[in-house]
C-alpha cells in the first residue's frame, strides 16, 4: 500500500489542450485554445458509466477490482467528469479509434503503482471497446516491463515498474537514493507516448524505504526533506527529457500527484478517519482540505524544462472522490491510495486520450 498523503489542493493551474505547446507557457486559463481547462469541473451522474464490466476485462488485478472483492455500493462506478468551460467537450473514449489512430505505436507508462493503476485501466478500456476477434493479445514481460501487444493494431501498451525514475545505486555501504541520475532512461527511448509519474514512495521510511542515503551532487545524506528531494528528482528527470526526447516522435506526459484520503477532516467529515463507507464524490469544483505541497514542487521542476512536457493535472479531480478507492475491497488492507476499476483512473485515461488524439 502506499503512504498516504494527507494534504490536499486548492490550487487551480491551468493545462492546454494541446500536448504540443509547452506547459510552461499555460499560466491562465484565459489563454487556453476555446477557453477550456480540461482540470477544472466537476462530477455528474452519467448511467451510462462505467465504461467497462470489471468482470469481463482479462487483465484486471485483484488489488483493483472493488466490485470482485465485494464492494457492495455501485455509485461511484456512476460518474462522469464534465469540465466547465463553455464548448469544453471531452470526447468519449472511442477504442477502436483508439487502436486504428495508434497504429504501430507504443505507449508507455512509467511509475509506481499508481501508473500500474492507470495502465491497467486502459487496457480494459481497449479490450472492452474492441470486437473479440480484434484484440489477439500478446503479454511480454522482460525486467521491470510488462507489455500488453494488441496484435492487430501492432499497439503496445507498456507499464515500467520503477519507483522514482532517479537511480538507487548499491554501494559498499548501502543503496544509495541518486537524485542526478536517470539511468532508467535507455528503456523509455523510442517510445511514441511516454506517461511518468512518481511521488507516493517519496515518503516511505522505515522498512519499507528501499534506500539507506540520499545523494545530491557530491554529497550524501542520512536523510532530507523528502518533498525537496523529489523537486530535485523531478529537475533531473527534466533534464534528462531535455536531452533525450525528440519532440516531433516522442509526446511527455506527466502524471500528476494522485491523492490519498485518509482523513475526514479534509473534505469537512472530521468523524472519518479513512476513505473506509464513503459512497459519493464530493460534487463541488473545489476541495476544501489544504493544498498538496508537492503539486506545487511538481509544477515548479516541470517549469524547468525545456521540451513539451504536458503535465496531466488529475489531483484536483481526483481529491473529489473520496469514493473512488478500493478501502477493504482491495488487498484486505485500508487502501485509500489507489483506485477501484472501473474508477477513477478511466477519467484519467479519458483526459489522456482528449490530449492524445
Ligand atoms: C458483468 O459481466 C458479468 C459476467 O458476464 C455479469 O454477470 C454481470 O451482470 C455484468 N455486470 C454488469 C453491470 O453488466
Ligand atoms: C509475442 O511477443 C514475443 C516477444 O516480443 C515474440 O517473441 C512472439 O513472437 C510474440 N508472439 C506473437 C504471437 O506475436
Ligand atoms: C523531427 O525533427 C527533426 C529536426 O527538426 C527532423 O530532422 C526530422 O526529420 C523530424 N522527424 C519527423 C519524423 O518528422
Ligand atoms: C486530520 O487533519 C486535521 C486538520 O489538518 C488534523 O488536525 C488532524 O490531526 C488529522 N488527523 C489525523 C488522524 O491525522
Amino acid at each position: 500500500m502506499e503512504l498516504r498523503v494527507t494534504t490536499s489542493l486548492i490550487l487551480i493551474f491551468s493545462i492546454l489542450l494541446s500536448p504540443l505547446m509547452a506547459l510552461k507557457s499555460s499560466s491562465s486559463s484565459s489563454s487556453l485554445s476555446g477557453g477550456c481547462d480540461l482540470f477544472q469541473g466537476n462530477w455528474v451522474l452519467d448511467y451510462s458509466y462505467p465504461l467497462y464490466n470489471e468482470s469481463t476485462c482479462p487483465f484486471l488485478e485483484k488489488e483493483f477490482n472493488c466490485v470482485n472483492n465485494g464492494r457492495p455500493d455501485r455509485f461511484y462506478l456512476k460518474y462522469r467528469w464534465q469540465p466547465h468551460g463553455a464548448g469544453c467537450r471531452l470526447s468519449r473514449f472511442d477504442g477502436r479509434n483508439f487502436l486504428e489512430k495508434l497504429r504501430g505505436k507504443t505507449i508507455m507508462f512509467v511509475g509506481d503503482s499508481l501508473s500500474r493503476n492507470q495502465w491497467l485501466s486502459m487496457l480494459c478500456m481497449i479490450h472492452s471497446s474492441v470486437p473479440k476477434a480484434n484484440h489477439a493479445v500478446n503479454i511480454s514481460v522482460i525486467q521491470d516491463m510488462t507489455t500488453y501487444t494488441f496484435t492487430d493494431y501492432g499497439l503496445k501498451v507498456t507499464y515500467h515498474h520503477n519507483l522514482y525514475l532517479v537511480d538507487i545505486v548499491k554501494k559498499r555501504y548501502g543503496r544509495v537514493l541518486n537524485l542526478d541520475t536517470v539511468t532508467a532512461g535507455k528503456m523509455w527511448l523510442d517510445v511514441d507516448y511516454l506517461v511518468f509519474n512518481t511521488w507516493h514512495w517519496w515518503n516511505r521510511r522505515g522498512a519499507s524505504q528501499p534506500f539507506d542515503y540520499i545523494q545530491d551532487g557530491t554529497r550524501i545524506y542520512k536523510d532530507m526533506d523528502r518533498t525537496v528531494a523529489f523537486g530535485k528528482a523531478i529537475v533531473t528527470w527534466g533534464r534528462w527529457v531535455d536531452q533525450n526526447i525528440v519532440p516531433n516522435k516522442t509526446k511527455v506526459f506527466f502524471q500528476g500527484i494522485s491523492p490519498s484520503h485518509y482523513n475526514g477532516t479534509d473534505w469537512g467529515d472530521s468523524k472519518s478517519k479513512s476513505c473506509s463507507g464513503q459512497k459519493i464524490p464530493l460534487l463541488t469544483s473545489t476541495y476544501p482540505g489544504a493544498s498538496l505541497p508537492a503539486l506545487t514542487v511538481l509544477k515548479n521542476s516541470l517549469k524547468t524544462i525545456k521540451k513539451p512536457v504536458t503535465l496531466l493535472d488529475i489531483t484536483t479531480l481526483s481529491l473529489l472522490r473520496k469514493d473512488g478507492h478500493p478501502s477493504a475491497y482491495g488487498l484486505g488492507v485500508m487502501d485509500c491510495s489507489h483506485w477501484c476499476l472501473a474508477g477513477v483512473p478511466d477519467t484519467w485515461n479519458i483526459l489522456l486520450y482528449n490530449l492524445m488524439l
